[in-house]
C-alpha cells in the first residue's frame, strides 16, 4: 500500500483526526499531526492494536453492539382539528455474535472481518452483492406490505418504522462493520426467502465467493448448510402461511397474535419484520450455517418476540418511550377527558378510556407492553351514541381515532367524504359498527330528555285540588252568559259582537268550594281552542240552548270531551225561554251518545237559565259530584307545571300568557320554559287583574316576563335554571324551524305542482296580526279555508302583536292585504301603508274578516261569461260588391241588432257560423243599432258564405261577477 497522511487516513475511516491520533497512539505509533505519513507497517500497528482492543483476537469477545437513537417528530392534528407534535425516539440496538470459533474461521474470508482498513473481497463485487440483497430485501419488503394492508390501523405506523429503517440502514452502510454485518445478514435472509431455484443460485454465488477466497472446501460445507436451510425455512415457510391465514382470521379476536403482529410490526429490519414467522428458522439456519455476524442486523427478533420478548441478545429492539411523548397528549387524560363530546356521558367515557381505547389507543398500549412485558390490552368496545346528524371529525372523536380512519372506513363504503362533511346516522352507524364499536342511537344531545326528570325529581306530596271546568257548546247557546252568572261578572256584555273570542279562564269561589273554568268559544273557527280546553279540564260543562237543541258545535263538544275523557255535565240553558224545549235537547243529546243519569247514563242534565239565575246552583252541585268522585289530586309544594290557554304580545307588559297550574305552586321570580319561549315571572296577576305572588294548582294567572309569545295550548314548567330554560327552549324553536323549513319546502313544491295542472290559480296573499294567539289560530284556519280551486288564500305570516313597519314591508314585498284583528298600525307602519298602498284592515269580529275576505275572494274570480241574445234578422238579400264584399240584406225580425254585437248564422235551424259583425249600415249610412222592424245591410266579418233566408241570431256575451 502507498503511504498516506494521518488525515488521509482519518478520511478513510471516517474518523476525526483527533481519534485517529489517539488510536494511533495507543498503537504504539507515534504520530502527533495530521500532515505525517503513514506507513503500511503503522498501520498493520493500528489494525493489530484494534483488533485486540476490540476483542477480534480474544476468545472472550463474541459480542458487538449498536446502539442507535434516533428522534424525530410527526406533526398531526387530532381530531379536534389543532395540530400536535409528537416527538418519537426510536432507539435500534443490534447485538452481533459470534457464534463459535469455528464457524467465525469459515465465515471470515467470506464475510469480511469486523476490522476497518482490510478489504477482502473486491469492491466491485460487493457493490454487486449488496445490490442483489436489496433487490431481495425489496422482495421481501413487498411481501410484508401484503400483510401489512391487512392490517390497515397499523400501517401508518408501519410506514414510519419503514422511513427510521431506511435511514438507519443509510447509516449503517456508512459504517463498514455495520455493513458487512448487514450484507451478511441480507445474504442470510436472500438464503431463506429464496424459492428452491434461487436458494441455489444463491448457494451458488456463495460459492462463486468462496472460490474466489481459495477455498473450496469451506465453500462446501456452507452450501451444504444453505441447502439445508432452504429445506428447514421452507418447511417452516410453508407452517408460517397457514398460521399467517388463521391469523388474519382471527386477528382481531386473538391478541396474542395481534400483539406478535404488533411487535413485528414495531421491529426496525424491514427486510425481517413483516414475516415475522420466518424468523424462527433463520435463527437456526444462522447457526447452522452462515455463522458469524448473521444474526444481527436484519434477522431481528427471534422467534422469542411472539411472546412479547422483543429487544434482547439477537432481536432489534425498538420503543416508543411514552414518556417521551411530549405534547399535550401525554399522561394527560384529563385534558382529554375535558373535550366536550356530544354524546354526553358516554362521550366522556369514551374520551377517558380513549389512551387505551381506539386502535391508536391501542398501539401506544401495546408499546408500553412491550416495554413491561405485559398482557397484551383487549380491545376496547366503545358505546357510540350516533345523533341525527354527525362529522367525521367528530364520530371520529368520539370513538377516539383519527378522522383520516373514519374516512378511510367510508371510502371503503364507497364514499368519499371530508373531515368537516355531516353523515347521517344510518351512515355514520354503520362506519362505528365497522370499526368494531358499538353504535347506538343517540337521543342524548335533546335537553328535553332530561326535563322530566328534572321537575318530577322533586316529588311533593299530592293534595286535593279544585276542579277544572271547561264550559263548551255551540255559539250563542248561553256559555258566558252562564258563567257570568256565577261569576256575578259581565263578560258577555263586553265582549266584541257579543261573542267569545278565546277562551276565558276563571277561577270561582263557590259555597262548596273552589271551582276553575274555562269558557271556550263556540263558534266553529275554534275547533282548536275546545280540543286545548277539552284536554286542560277536569269536567265538560256542555251547554246546549234549550230552543235550539243540538247544533255541530254542540256535537264538536262531545267528540272533545269524549276524547279528553272526561266526565260530561250538561246544562240546557235559555230554560226560561218561552220556546224551551229540553226535553228535545235530552233526545237529541242521546243521539250523541251523552245519556242523562234518569235514562240510566252517566250525564247529569241540568236545566239552568242565565237571566233568572234557575238551576245554577244544582248545575254547581253536579259539578262538584263529579269533581268530588274523581278524587282531584295535585302536589302543592313543587315547581309548578301546567298550559298556556292563552298568550298574547302587549304593548307595554310584553308578551302576557294566561296559564293554567296544574300542579305546583306557581311564584313570581319563577323561571319558566313554555314551549319554545322562556323567561323569569315578573308579575303575576288573576283574572281580576290583580297583583298575586304565587298561585296553586287550578288556578289561572296571566304572567308576564316571557321572552316571546308562547303558544296557546303549549305546556310550561317551572326550571331551577334560567340557563337550562334558555338551552331547551332554543333547542326546541330549533327543532321547530327545522320542520317548518320542511313544510315550507313541500308546500311550495306542492304549489308549483297545482299551479302546473290548474294553469291559472289565483291567490290571496294576506298577513293577519291578532291581538292573541288563540285569535290569530282562529282567524287563519278560517281564512285559509277560503281557498277554493280557483282562489287560494295565501297566509304570507300570521303572529300576535301590532302592525309595525316590518309588516308592512312584508305586505308590499308579497303583495299581501293585512289584517289587523283587534290591533292596529303604529304611525311608522300606517305611514309606510299609506305610501306604498298597502291594504290594512282592521276588524275586532273574526266573521267580519271572513265576510269581507270572501267578497274581496269574489272580485278576483274570473267573471263567468254569459251570452245574451239581443235580437235576430233574416237575411232577404245578398248583394255582392266588388269593393266591400258580400253583405246581407237583412231584415231585424226581434229585437235589435247592434255594430258590436256577435252573431251566429243558422240555416235551417243549424248553427253554420259565430262571428261578429264588419259592419252595420241603414241606407248607405252606418248606424250603431238597428232595431225590430227595420232592414238594413250587414257586412259579416271574415265571411262571405251567407244565403238568402238564412237567420241571424245576435248576441252580446256579458261578463258576469261571481260569488263564492
Ligand atoms: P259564544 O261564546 O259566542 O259561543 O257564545 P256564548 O255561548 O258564550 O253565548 P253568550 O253567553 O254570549 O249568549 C248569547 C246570547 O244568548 C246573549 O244574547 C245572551 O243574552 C243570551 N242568553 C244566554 N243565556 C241565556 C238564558 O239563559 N236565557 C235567555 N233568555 N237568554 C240567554
Ligand atoms: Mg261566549
Amino acid at each position: 500500500m502507498s503511504s498516506t497522511t494521518v488525515a488521509e487516513f482519518a478520511v478513510e475511516l471516517k474518523k476525526s483526526t483527533d481519534t485517529l491520533l489517539e488510536q494511533l497512539r495507543a498503537a504504539g505509533v507515534q504520530k502527533s499531526a495530521a500532515s505525517d505519513v503513514l506507513t503500511d507497517g503503522d498501520k498493520h500497528s493500528l489494525l493489530n492494536y484494534l483488533k485486540t482492543s476490540h476483542g477480534t483476537e480474544s476468545p472472550e469477545r463474541k459480542k458487538i453492539t449498536l446502539v442507535k437513537r434516533q428522534t424525530t417528530e410527526i406533526k398531526q392534528a387530532d381530531a379536534t382539528g389543532k395540530a400536535r407534535t409528537i416527538q418519537v425516539e426510536v432507539r435500534k440496538k443490534r447485538t452481533f455474535v459470534r457464534r463459535d470459533d469455528a464457524e467465525q474461521g469459515a465465515e471470515a474470508p467470506a464475510a469480511a472481518s469486523t476490522t476497518a482498513a482490510a478489504p477482502v473481497i473486491d469492491q466491485a463485487e460487493l457493490q454487486r452483492r449488496e445490490e442483489e440483497a436489496r433487490r431481495q430485501a425489496e422482495l421481501i419488503r413487498r411481501q410484508e406490505e401484503e400483510l401489512a394492508q391487512r392490517r390497515r390501523e397499523r400501517e401508518e405506523q408501519e410506514a414510519k418504522a419503514r422511513a427510521a429503517e431506511a435511514e438507519e440502514a443509510q447509516r449503517a452502510a456508512a459504517k463498514e462493520e455495520a455493513e458487512r454485518a448487514e450484507k451478511a445478514a441480507q445474504q442470510k435472509a436472500k438464503a431463506e426467502q429464496q424459492p428452491a431455484s434461487e436458494a441455489e443460485e444463491a448457494s451458488a454465488k456463495a460459492q462463486e465467493q468462496a472460490q474466489a477466497d481459495a477455498k473450496a472446501s469451506k465453500v462446501a460445507a456452507e452450501k451444504a448448510a444453505a441447502e439445508k436451510a432452504l429445506a428447514e425455512s421452507k418447511a417452516r415457510a410453508a407452517e408460517e402461511q397457514a398460521r399467517a391465514a388463521e391469523l388474519s382470521e382471527r386477528r382481531r379476536k386473538a391478541e396474542e397474535e395481534a400483539a406478535a403482529i404488533r411487535q413485528m410490526m414495531s421491529g426496525p429490519a424491514k427486510k425481517v419484520a413483516a414475516p415475522a414467522k420466518k424468523e424462527e428458522p433463520k435463527v437456526e439456519a444462522k447457526k447452522g450455517t452462515l455463522h458469524k455476524p448473521a444474526a444481527g442486523t436484519t434477522a431481528a427478533k427471534p422467534a422469542k418476540s411472539f411472546g412479547n420478548d422483543a429487544a434482547p441478545a439477537g432481536g432489534a429492539g425498538k420503543e416508543v418511550k411514552a414518556s417521551k411523548l411530549s405534547s399535550s397528549w401525554a399522561g394527560e387524560p384529563g385534558k382529554k377527558k375535558g373535550i366536550p363530546t356530544r354524546g354526553g356521558d358516554a362521550g366522556s367515557a369514551n374520551a377517558r378510556g380513549s389512551w387505551r381505547a381506539g386502535p391508536k389507543g391501542k398501539r401506544h398500549g401495546e408499546r408500553d407492553d412491550n416495554r413491561n412485558q405485559a398482557a397484551p390490552v383487549e380491545a376496547r368496545v366503545i358505546e357510540v351514541h350516533v345523533p341525527e346528524t354527525i362529522t367525521v371529525a367528530e364520530l371520529a372523536h368520539k370513538m377516539a381515532i383519527k378522522a383520516s380512519e373514519v374516512i378511510k372506513e367510508l371510502m371503503k363504503l364507497g364514499q368519499m367524504v371530508t373531515i368537516n362533511q355531516p353523515l347521517d346516522q344510518d351512515t355514520a352507524m354503520i362506519v362505528v359498527e365497522e370499526l368494531g364499536h358499538k353504535a347506538v342511537i343517540a337521543a342524548l344531545d335533546d335537553p328535553e330528555a332530561f326535563t322530566d326528570e328534572e321537575v318530577s325529581g322533586q316529588q311533593a306530596e299530592a293534595l286535593p285540588r279544585a276542579p277544572v271546568v271547561t264550559v263548551m257548546g255551540h255559539v250563542d247557546h248561553g256559555k258566558t252568559s252562564l258563567l257570568d252568572y256565577i261569576r256575578r261578572a259581565k263578560v258577555a256584555a263586553g265582549e266584541a259582537g257579543g261573542i267569545t273570542q278565546h277562551i276565558g279562564a276563571y277561577h270561582v269561589e263557590t259555597p262548596r268550594g273552589m271551582v276553575s273554568f274555562l269558557d271556550t268559544p263556540g263558534h266553529e273557527a275554534f275547533t282548536a281552542m275546545r280540543a286545548r280546553g277539552a284536554q286542560a279540564t277536569d269536567i265538560v260543562i256542555l251547554v246546549c240552548a234549550a230552543d235550539d237543541g243540538v247544533m255541530p258545535q254542540t256535537k264538536e263538544a262531545v267528540k272533545h270531551a269524549k276524547a279528553a275523557g272526561v266526565p260530561i255535565v250538561v246544562a240546557i240553558t235559555k230554560a226560561d225561554k218561552p220556546d224551551a224545549n229540553p226535553e228535545r235537547v235530552k233526545q237529541e243529546l242521546v243521539g250523541e251518545e251523552v245519556v242523562p243519569e234518569e235514562y240510566g247514563g252517566e250525564s247529569p242534565f241540568v236545566a239552568v237559565s242565565s237571566k233568572t239565575g234557575m238551576g245554577i246552583d244544582e248545575l254547581l252541585e253536579q259539578v262538584l259530584l263529579q269533581a268530588e268522585v274523581l278524587e282531584l289530586k295535585a302536589p302543592v309544594d313543587a315547581m309548578a307545571k301546567g298550559l298556556v290557554i292563552e298568550a298574547k304580545l302587549d304593548k307595554g307588559r310584553g308578551p302576557v300568557a294566561t296559564v293554567l297550574v296544574q300542579s305546583g305552586t306557581l311564584k313570581a321570580g319563577d323561571v319558566v320554559l313554555a314551549g319554545q319561549t322562556y323567561g323569569r315571572v315578573r308579575a303575576m296577576l288573576d283574572e281580576n287583574g290583580r297583583r298575586i305572588e304565587s298561585a296553586g294548582p287550578s288556578i289561572p294567572v296571566e304572567i308576564q316576563g316571557l321572552t316571546e309569545v308562547p303558544q296557546a295550548g303549549d305546556e310550561f314548567m317551572v326550571l331551577a335554571d334560567e340557563r337550562r330554560a334558555r338551552e331547551i327552549a332554543t333547542y326546541r324553536a330549533g327543532k321547530f324551524r327545522n320542520t317548518k323549513l320542511a313544510k315550507q319546502q313541500a308546500a311550495k313544491l306542492e304549489n308549483m305542482f297545482s299551479e302546473m295542472s290548474s294553469g291559472d290559480v289565483k291567490t290571496l296573499p294576506i298577513i293577519i296580526k291578532a291581538d292573541v294567539q288563540g285569535s290569530q289560530e282562529a282567524l287563519a284556519s278560517s281564512l285559509l279555508k277560503l281557498s277554493t280551486d280557483e282562489v287560494k288564500v295565501q297566509m304570507v305570516y300570521a303572529a300576535v302583536g301590532g302592525i309595525s313597519e316590518s309588516d308592512i314591508n312584508l305586505a308590499i314585498a308579497s303583495k299581501a292585504v293585512i289584517i289587523g284583528f283587534n290591533t292596529r298600525a303604529d304611525a311608522g307602519a300606517r305611514k309606510l301603508a299609506e305610501t306604498n298602498g298597502v291594504d290594512i284592515r282592521y276588524y275586532d269580529i273574526i266573521y267580519d274578516a271572513v265576510d269581507d275576505l270572501k267578497a274581496a275572494m269574489s272580485g278576483m274570480l274570473t267573471p263567468d261569461k254569459k251570452e245574451e241574445v239581443i235580437g235576430t234578422a233574416e237575411i232577404r238579400t245578398v248583394f255582392v260588391a266588388s269593393k266591400i264584399g258580400t253583405v246581407a240584406g237583412c231584415m231585424v225580425t226581434s229585437g235589435f241588432v247592434t255594430r258590436s254585437a256577435h252573431f251566429r248564422l243558422l240555416r235551417d235551424n243549424v248553427v253554420i257560423y259565430t262571428g261578429e259583425l264588419d259592419s252595420l249600415k241603414r241606407m248607405k249610412d252606418d248606424v250603431r243599432e238597428v232595431k225590430e222592424g227595420f232592414e238594413c245591410g250587414i257586412k259579416l266579418k271574415n265571411y262571405n258564405e251567407i244565403k238568402e233566408n238564412d237567420q241571424l241570431e245576435f248576441f252580446e256575451i256579458k261578463e258576469v261577477a261571481r260569488t263564492l
